[in-house]
């Protein structure tokens, strides 16, 4: 019973449970939830809850939910931090089935094959780790080459109704075969590894109606690169995105996943789409033909795997695909969105560099089979014209199997023949390991991405490449011109051969191929039974400066917070600012060494300075500098920020770093969701303003105590509440008194007084 590399079927996609999720779900209609019609996110959510007798009342953004996930997935860069946690429990095995993904670390620049060979022996180290992890707690390992973590969950973990979580902010990829998929950080990923129910509180849902029907230039990327920007990077907090309508049924199951996947970008719990003919399509293309025919079994029985007719959304946005315009989105944010006919015009109005020094598609948001047709079908026309590429091309394909097939289907032959570099099966430029050619460096200029993120320094580290994301199409038609002001919909370009005028025609591509190739069989995870295998070693070298056994925080002492002002941030903040990814990554695996990137990238209020912080003595430092000062010196700190601080990734370590460098509390205007919850697995408090004028009242080197905190651990439920802080001002010793808010559950406090989440469980499970 194992597929064609060994593999035992335990370890591939399940079909869900599907008759106890209904049983579990009757159960809440009747005692909590009442005749009320669903959402689609509710079912599959509610179906997931771990003890359906104790559930009370759900309020959507009200009530914490105790979930048991079916499956966890890290990728390489968390799942060193989700292991070196998960060994600290002291487990013999994962509770559920889960994966590793090597793909963050395998720098993009010469093409795949040397690209591979010099990311094998830059990471040995870390690879073997992993493996070592994966073979004794019985996870799969796909090593480097296999492929982006979210397509190789879609091709082989996603079904109808799963609930998974992953460590990684793009997981709701998966949303794309109608599952819920949460991004998160390592320490909530141990919960599924160790079967803790997993918390989380009641989403919103906003609905999306579809309409119409994609056609000519619009595709998938433009309906969530649209959306973006109409929401904005903060309007999905607190939701699950779900479409719905009749425009869904026109979408093939990969332009569902590229929406699902972007929906990060507005900091969306994840989102998802109801069961369709093209996710059983999917599911039968690649070999799960049973799970297709059981997913539409139990819809059309149960009407399981779509919203109840009438459901309520909190919000609802109709989209109408037959007149969706592409989109471009950037730069530095993902929801500055314009329409492709708008765009000459703001790249002039803005000052934008109109040449373009790069066009790169693929990633995990788009490389699928669809996606490349699309391009090798504006490839061709190009060639057919004669009309040659302009600037340099790279395309990333998603896994090993979309990469074997457009092989074996002639794509890839395109491709080379029009100049295009493809890049290893993984993240590369994508999160900042591009090795970039040419002298870009701390120059202006702009890329066209097929990406899902458009940071400053995310792609090739140089903080004035302007990123634009939109689908591959755009991009590929604008690597033929070379020049932001081109739109490819109504211009021009002339034939590099002939001098002629030359148009593209609408792109044409093939929803799935004719069977997909596996490819190289050293690319699949090597056959591991269930059993685990105990005896195998986990070696971290003492003086190894990538891996690093960790240590627990302390426990929390029981006294009120006695803080200083470390910094006050002006302006966005996001997991970027306060952990840089890039060179940075390869510390993913020791804490100590990563955190000299703590809050490199954030803006000092009071100075104007990125990464600046002054002294009690008027010394300047860089912010890490200081935190690794002040924490010598016992001096516990605070650090003040603004709007959706934490925005973007999951990372963990943008929690972890403050809290090993002696970070206590975190007082913002708002928080994005994973970062919150990141900080309070950490041990670390985040508050926010209940007035967000106080933020004016705090400078560097002030004093701020809590002067309720004892009393909010005791008596907090689930529904959160203030905390009293007194401001002592050093320059005239003033005093204020500021309140905050907080949204700590009675199990988060139980994390803050252990010292962190996964002392917790450690200490429950050693009971
Ligand atoms: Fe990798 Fe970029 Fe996706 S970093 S997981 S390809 S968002």
């Amino acid at each position: 019973n194992r597929d064609p590399f060994g593999v035992p079927a335990e370890f591939k996609s399940r079909t869900p449970a599907y008759s106890a999720m209904i049983e579990r779900l009757e159960f809440l209609r009747s005692n909590v939830l009442g005749d009320r019609p669903l959402t689609l996110a509710e079912k599959i959510l509610y179906s997931h809850i771990a003890a359906p007798e104790e559930q009370g009342a759900i309020e959507r953004g009200e009530t914490y939910l105790k979930l048991n996930p079916d499956r966890v997935a890290m990728q390489d860069a968390s799942a060193q931090m989700a292991m070196l946690q998960f060994m600290t429990c002291g487990l013999p095995s994962s509770a559920v089935p889960a994966s590793i993904h090597c793909d963050h670390l395998i720098v993009g620049n010469k093409g795949a094959d040397q690209d591979l060979v010099a990311a094998m022996a830059t990471n040995k180290e870390v690879f073997d780790f992993l493996q070592s992890c994966a073979e004794k707690y019985g996870i799969q390992f796909w090593g480097p080459g296999s492929g982006i973590i979210h397509q190789i969950v879609l091709e082989n973990f996603s079904v109808p109704g799963l609930m998974m979580l992953g460590t990684d902010s793009h997981t709701p990829n998966a949303g794309g075969l109608g599952a819920i998929a949460i991004g998160v950080g390592g320490a909530d990923a141990v919960d599924g590894l160790t079967g803790t129910p997993w918390e989380l509180k009641a989403p919103k849902v906003l609905g999306v109606k579809l309409t119409g029907n994609l056609s000519g230039w619009s595709s998938p990327k433009d309906v969530i690169t649209y959306l973006t920007g109409k929401l904005s990077v903060r309007g999905g907090t607190g939701y699950i995105i779900e479409y719905f309508g009749e425009g869904v049924e026109s979408l093939s199951c990969t332009g569902m996943a590229t929406i699902c996947n972007m929906g990060a970008e507005m900091g969306a719990t994840t989102s998802t789409f109801p069961f369709t003919e093209s996710m059983h399509r999917y599911l039968e293309a690649t070999r799960r033909g049973p799970i297709a025919d059981a997913a539409k079994a139990v819809n059309q029985q149960h009407r399981f795997l779509q919203a109840d007719a009438n459901a309520e959304y909190d919000q609802v946005i109709e989209i109408n695909l037959s007149t969706l315009e592409p989109h471009i989105n950037g730069p530095f944010t993902p929801d500055l969105s314009t329409p492709v006919s708008q765009f000459g015009q703001a790249t002039r109005d803005n000052k934008w560099p109109a040449t373009i020094s790069a066009g790169l598609i693929g990633s995990c948001t788009n490389s699928s089979y669809q996606d490349m047709t699309r391009v090798a079908h504006l490839v061709k026309q190009a060639k057919e014209a004669g009309v040659e590429p302009k600037i340099p091309f790279f395309i990333t394909p998603g896994s090993e199997q979309i990469r074997a097939t457009m092989e074996r289907d002639g794509l890839t032959k395109t491709f080379n023949e029009a100049g295009a570099t493809v890049l290893a099966n993984a993240c590369g430029p994508c999160i900042g390991q591009w090795d970039r050619n040419g002298a870009f460096d701390g120059e202006a200029n702009s890329i066209f991405t097929s990406f899902n993120r458009n940071f400053r320094a995310r792609n090739d580290g140089n903080p004035l490449t302007l990123n634009f994301l939109t689908s591959p199409d755009i991009v590929t038609a604008m690597i033929y011109s070379g020049d932001a002001n081109f739109n490819p919909l109504t211009d021009s370009i002339k034939s590099d051969t002939t001098g002629q005028d030359f148009k593209f025609q609408p792109p044409v591509g093939k929803e799935l191929p004719e069977g997909f190739e596996l490819g190289r069989s050293e690319f699949y995870p090597a056959a591991v039974d269930p059993a685990t295998n105990p005896s195998v070693q986990i070696a971290v070298s003492p003086e190894s400066d990538r891996l690093q056994l960790l240590e627990p925080f302390e426990a929390f002492d029981q006294k009120e917070l006695d803080l200083s002002v470390l910094l006050k941030v002006e302006g966005k903040c996001t997991t970027d600012h306060i952990s840089a990814a890039g060179a940075w990554l390869k510390y993913k695996g020791h804490l100590e060494n990563i955190s000299y990137n703590t809050l490199i990238g954030a803006q000092n209020k009071e100075t104007g300075e990125v990464n600046q912080a002054i002294d009690f003595d008027g010394s300047e430092h860089t912010i890490p500098e200081l935190m690794t000062k002040w924490k010598q010196e016992g001096k516990p700190w605070v650090v003040v920020a603004e709007h959706n601080y934490g925005e973007g990734s999951a990372r963990e370590h943008a929690a972890l770093s403050p809290r090993f460098l002696g970070g206590k509390l975190l007082l913002v205007k708002s928080f994005a969701r994973i970062h919150e919850t990141n900080l309070k697995k950490q041990g670390v408090l985040p508050l926010t303003f209940a007035n967000e004028a106080d933020y004016n009242l705090i400078e560097a080197c002030d004093r701020l105590q809590t002067m309720d905190l004892l009393d909010m651990l005791q008596k907090a439920g689930n529904n959160g509440g203030e905390v009293k802080l007194l401001l002592t001002k050093r320059k005239d010793g003033s005093q204020h008194t500021i309140i905050a808010k907080h949204t700590m559950s009675k199990d988060q406090v139980d994390f803050f007084n252990a010292g962190s989440a996964i002392n917790y469980i450690g200490n429950e499970k050693r009971k």
